[in-house]
């Protein structure tokens, strides 16, 4: 479900995107939501109760709030690193590699270690066969920006279908033997198909596609 345009530090145009996934058991599971207007909320109560909110990574926190305001029996799930950017958001479980959650047995769960800015949690709904990426993975329309912008996020290698993985991202990582361990579980995984939270999603040949952005860490 896409939500409103952003500004990235205040100035970078982005769009955002919540993915909703319907869980076998009537509940509805929220991964980085975008604000909860009217008609949003109707789609979303058309799938069931919403029953779980994930917050990525500690820079999506936007939705989480007003979907707890209007679900308060809704379990708020978040990134290692979350509640040190945002201590006034309450939240029930942190999502280590460890967590056993009560959607475990539908959505895998990894979190990418040793970058060090990013602390993301990555997510494969395995009925679908399909990669949630937040930030890791971008890219861009290229429709959706000022010739300015796009030649930025050109620069970065998040513009357009081809987007991967951006190159300040790339430039920060901390610990790339523990970063490679990370993507080499995701890329483990079973998917073919991935959301993204900003840009292009894929319906098959994912995992062409994210091997390909990882390339740069997995030596590939
Ligand atoms: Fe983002």
């Amino acid at each position: 479900m896409d939500g409103d345009d952003v500004r990235m530090y205040g100035v970078l145009p982005f769009t955002t995107r919540m993915t909703v996934v319907q869980l076998e058991s009537g509940g509805v599971w929220l991964h980085s939501p975008v604000r909860p207007t009217p008609a949003r909320r109707r789609a979303v109560d058309q799938l069931g109760r919403v029953e779980h909110l994930v917050a990525p990574n500690k820079i999506h926190s936007l939705g989480i709030e007003p979907w707890k305001a209007l679900y308060p029996s809704a379990k708020v799930w978040a990134s290692p690193a979350f509640n040190e950017r945002h201590s006034d958001i309450a939240v029930d479980a942190v999502l280590t590699n460890g967590v056993e959650a009560p959607w475990s047995g539908e959505i895998d769960h990894c979190v990418v270690d040793g970058h060090a800015v990013l602390d993301e949690v990555e997510f494969l709904h395995k009925p679908s066969r399909t990669l949630i990426i937040t930030d890791f993975i971008q890219k861009h329309e290229v429709s959706s920006a000022s010739w300015f912008w796009r030649g930025i996020k050109h620069m970065a290698g998040i513009l357009g279908k081809d987007g991967g993985v951006a190159l300040d991202i790339q430039f920060s990582v901390r610990d790339k033997t523990a970063m490679r361990r990370s993507v080499d579980t995701i890329l483990g995984w079973e998917f073919d198909n991935l959301i993204l939270a900003h840009g292009h999603c894929l319906q098959g040949g994912a995992k062409e596609d994210v091997s390909r952005a990882f390339d740069w860490i997995t030596g590939a």
